[in-house]
């Protein structure tokens, strides 16, 4: 059985569990999802397929759903999908939506909560709470390598009122964030008085929309941000912000154990 888990990270969090998740599965491999779509459709000859994303405004993040319509899954029998904040679990029917023009559909979902790294409305977590969901995480994956290796099913449901939630208040939370309050916050990115030019966020930028010009970064109005908060989080002056969020006030966060290169390493193919 080979096993191939697909994942996109802004700040590390899904990159250490995929990671972790790849040490409990033999004949696994981690793949990032921005280099696998720069040749589509993707081709996978996996017999087990995992997708792991971090959650944006209560759903998946566009470019997760881009890619989950552009890999051929023909060769899989066992689909599983890990988010990194917890989510309802209508974000996992919204994805067997996708499946379903390939006749396929997800075997087992799972959400974890990983830190917060959404520094406009939130502060970031103390090392203390960052330690407490590491060692969470740690024990659920061991029941989840188990429970894929097996090649059982779980799919957890919500409660009766938070069903009701996800399908009433929360898709026109997320209408409302990803065609207001998203493109609002991509055009008013900046860097302030801190900047020492140094590139590292031209270099992170997972949607290449950065640009240095005179030492100084510009976010390109004619590309797409993928909202993944890596030139925020791992500016080494803390100098990126965001204008009229708050950002100056919080701090700032990137997985311990995840450095700037290897959220850079995503992007090669
Ligand atoms: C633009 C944006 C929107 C987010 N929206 C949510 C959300 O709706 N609910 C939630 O619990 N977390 C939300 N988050 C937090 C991330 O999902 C969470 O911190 C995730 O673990 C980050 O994963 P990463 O480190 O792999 O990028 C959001 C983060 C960003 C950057
Ligand atoms: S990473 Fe920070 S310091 Fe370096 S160029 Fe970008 S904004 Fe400036
Ligand atoms: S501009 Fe920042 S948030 Fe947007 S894709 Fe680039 S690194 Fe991610």
């Amino acid at each position: 059985m080979t096993t191939e888990i697909y994942y996109f990270s802004g700040t590390g969090n899904t990159l250490h569990v995929s990671e972790e998740l790849q040490k409990r599965l033999p004949d696994s491999t981690c793949i990032p999802i921005i280099g696998s779509l720069k040749s589509t459709p993707i081709k996978t000859s996996a017999d087990t397929v995992g997708i792991i994303f971090p959650i944006q405004a209560f759903t998946l993040p566009w470019i997760v759903r881009r890619f989950i319509q552009n890999i051929d899954l023909s060769a899989t029998s066992y689909l599983f999908a890990i988010t990194t904040r917890v989510c309802f679990t209508k974000v996992f029917s919204d994805i067997d939506r996708i499946l379903a023009q390939q006749k396929k559909s997800l075997d087992t979902c799972l959400s974890y909560e990983m830190p917060e790294n959404y520094i406009p409305v939130f502060n970031i977590y103390s090392p203390e709470e960052i330690e407490a969901t590491e060692s969470e995480m740690h024990q659920k994956l061991d029941q989840i390598a188990g429970i894929i290796q097996k090649k059982e099913r779980c799919q957890p449901q919500d409660p009766f009122v938070w069903s009701v939630v996800s399908h009433t208040v929360s898709p026109l939370i997320t209408w409302y964030f990803q065609k207001i309050r998203f493109p609002g916050m991509e055009k008013a990115f900046y860097a302030d008085s801190k900047c020492t030019g140094c590139g590292i966020c031209e270099k992170i930028c997972l949607s290449d929309k950065i640009r240095i010009t005179d030492g100084v970064p510009e976010w390109q109005d004619h590309i797409k941000c993928i909202y993944c908060f890596a030139c925020l989080h791992f500016c080494p002056v803390q100098a990126i912000q965001i204008h009229r969020r708050n950002t100056q006030k919080r701090g700032r966060y990137h997985h311990p154990q995840v450095t700037a290169d290897d959220i850079i390493k995503q992007k090669e193919k």
